[in-house]
């Protein structure tokens, strides 16, 4: 049997992100249907989350399906030494669907391999989160009517932020130019960089983080220092506070810039771009929603 899960965002197409997203357009119009009747959607959480748990849990819901799951690894049997391979083959016989975050890198396509229950990976460690990068594509579509020769500014933890090498590796497709604005304690790793030579990705690294610098940009892609990912946390106090968006900062951008962010948010962007048109975020992760009800239809092989 074929095994649908999306484990990477490198995994898609050019062909079936543009589907992906006329199906998050779709759901938009159609937010409810019953698709998804009948069927069960597992949603396990060894990591914390809100965004991607209660918007993959809500996109069950609106399309008929219930959820199970839990959201505190500590209340479940991993907590007594069962392993992940046990925990995913005991899911696996009673869900239709598994929604896995997980702190490993790799955790998801480990779960993949062991059940022939779809797994959608929301998150693994550093890795990637192809839901989000869906979501994001879907913002990015709808803010610019296009995918196409955007500049792309990614700013922030470009190490460990999953969020940023799933996009990365979207939009190889779509001729993109990316700016890397990070610290050096946060550079985009290597093998990103590598990846970009070799599909003829331009980007250009940038420590400062100022008026000039994104003067050209289409999305600004804000990530949070994610102190979780620190061993020394000496370390993450160095760089917490490294850069700030601020209102003013925008004044003389693109009138076609839109500000993007995963979230949760610290304090990377002041609260004071909140009113500013340009400032997308909350929007964004509403098109979570629409996005993940297209994946959790894909991946069962529902089309519309
Ligand atoms: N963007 C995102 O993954 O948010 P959560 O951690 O709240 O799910």
């Amino acid at each position: 049997m074929e095994n649908r899960s999306l484990v990477t965002i490198a995994d898609y197409s050019k062909e079936k992100i543009l589907y992906m997203i006329e199906m998050a357009r779709h759901f938009e119009a159609n937010p409810n249907s019953k698709l998804l009747e009948g069927k069960i959607v597992a949603t396990l959480f060894f990591e914390p989350s809100t965004r991607t748990r209660l918007s993959f849990e809500t996109a069950a819901n609106r399309l008929g399906a219930r959820v199970i799951g839990f959201a505190d690894p500590k209340a479940t049997s991993s907590s007594k030494g069962e392993t992940l391979k046990d925990t995913i083959i005991m899911v696996s016989n009673y869900a239709d669907i598994i929604v896995m975050r997980h702190y490993l890198e790799g955790a998801a396509r480990y779960a993949s391999e062991v059940t022939a229950v779809p797994i959608v990976n929301a998150g693994d460690g550093a890795n990637q989160h192809p839901s989000q990068t869906m979501l994001d594509l879907y913002s990015i579509y709808k803010t610019q009517g296009t995918l196409e020769h955007l500049n792309i500014y990614l700013v922030g933890d470009l190490k460990y932020g999953r969020t940023v090498h799933s996009l990365l590796m979207a939009m190889r497709h779509f001729d993109p130019t990316f700016h890397f604005i990070a610290p050096d304690e946060l550079k985009m790793p290597e093998e990103y960089k590598i990846y970009c030579q070799q599909q003829g990705i331009r980007y250009v690294e940038h420590t400062a983080f100022n008026e000039e610098v994104i003067a050209d940009a289409d999305i600004l892609y804000m990530t949070r220092v994610q102190r979780e990912r620190f061993t020394d946390l000496r370390e993450y106090e160095r760089v917490k506070n490294v850069y700030v968006l601020r209102n003013r900062m925008l004044e003389q951008t693109r009138p076609n810039l839109r500000i993007l962010h995963p979230l949760p948010r610290v304090n990377e962007i002041a609260y004071d771009v909140d009113d500013n048109p340009k400032a997308y975020y909350f929007q964004q992760a509403q098109n979570g929603l629409y996005a993940r009800e297209a994946i959790l239809c894909d991946v069962l092989g529902i089309k519309i």
